[in-house]
């Protein structure tokens, strides 16, 4: 954002890598392989397509739904003690990055060199960055297009002034708010965690993660924002079944299932399900003929998990995978913290 001289003569335009398309005959076998295991499971990244996108977009205006806004709060409270933890003439590297708005909110307090936008569909990133850069002329921008949840390998070409030349040794902030990390159990969360490590310390002196973590609080508070009035989430839910029924040409009908969410205590995750209303048979096209799996009334597909965390565990969690220097930051109440870590 400093030389906004050279970016009055020669605008600047946003760089794309797609690090690799999804075989959908890989996802396929993937989606039909949890629905025909015993307890029935689909991954949660099926929850968005366009529309399920666009019902959590609404989920996060609920009145129930209090990660959002009360993580939006803290990072309004706290900017300035953030900033002065933070490393200026960062590389910010925004994991599941979306339309960027949380992102940007950050631009000003930490004036960063580059801002490197992550998301699955690099299509959604060409649109959301184009808009970005014409708020934000001066700042470096790179959309990338890759499912890090199994891999965190983040492009060099990411971390580099043009597409050409060598790393450019900036610090980098890795960015993941929303308290996404509750999708992965304890053990892939540090599994994660310790990629998250290694990118950092790839950067130069003094970058860190930036992560928005929910925490534990009682049923009767995390239960409705999982299962609001107004239905939204259950909506939510079971819209994943008319993107399975794209994905595998299988034959779900929607008003067959019913959504039910709770918090199962001894796990500390809400659980998300779709239940059957009664007996039923699902069936898709096989490579030799049609497969089927039957449900018994009151039989579950698992479609969600999102784990809820101690804040002492989290921050015992982000030493274990060789982070130092944590700070914290938390709204009045506890319910949500968002940790800074340093590499
Ligand atoms: C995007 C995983 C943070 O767990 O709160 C919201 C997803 N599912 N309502 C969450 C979600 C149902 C959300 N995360």
């Amino acid at each position: 954002m400093a030389d906004t001289t050279q970016a009055a003569v020669l605008p600047r335009t946003p760089r794309f890598v797609q690090l690799h398309h999804e075989d959908r005959a890989a996802v396929r076998d993937e989606l039909i392989r949890g629905l025909l295991a015993p307890a029935a499971f689909t991954s949660p990244k099926y929850l968005y397509d366009a529309l399920g996108s666009r019902l959590f977009d609404a989920i996060t205006e609920l009145p129930e739904y209090y990660p959002t806004r009360t993580e939006a709060a803290i990072f309004a409270a706290h900017a300035p003690a953030m900033a002065a933890q933070l490393p200026s003439g960062a590389t910010l590297v925004d994991l599941g990055a979306g339309n960027g708005e949380k992102a940007a909110r950050l631009f000003e307090a930490l004036q960063p060199r580059r801002y490197v936008a992550v998301d699955i569909s690099v299509d959604y990133l060409r649109h959301a960055l184009a808009g970005r850069q014409r708020q934000f002329p001066a700042l470096d921008m790179v959309g990338v297009g890759m499912d890090f949840s199994q891999s965190l390998a983040l492009p060099a070409e990411a971390f580099r002034d043009g597409f050409s030349g060598s790393g450019d040794g900036a610090p980098r902030v890795l960015f993941y708010p929303g308290s996404s990390i509750g999708n992965f159990a304890p053990a892939e969360a540090l599994a994660f965690l310790r990629q998250a490590h290694a990118a950092c310390a790839q950067g130069g002196a003094g970058g860190g993660l930036l992560i928005g973590v929910d925490l534990v609080k009682p049923a009767r508070i995390l239960e409705p924002a999982y299962d609001d009035a107004l239905g939204v989430t259950a909506a939510f839910n079971r819209n994943l079944l008319s993107h399975i029924n794209r994905l595998t040409g299988a034959d779900f009908r929607l008003a067959d299932w019913r959504h039910v969410a709770f918090y199962n205590a001894a796990e500390s995750r809400i659980e998300m399900h779709l239940e059957a209303r009664e007996p039923l048979a699902v069936c898709w096209p096989g490579a030799a003929s049609v497969q089927e799996r039957r449900f018994a009334a009151g039989e579950r597909i698992h479609t969600e998990n999102s784990y809820k965390w101690q804040a002492a565990d989290f921050d015992a969690l982000l030493r274990a995978a060789g982070f130092r220097n944590t700070r914290v930051w938390t709204d009045a109440a506890g319910w949500f913290a968002v940790f800074w870590a340093r590499s």
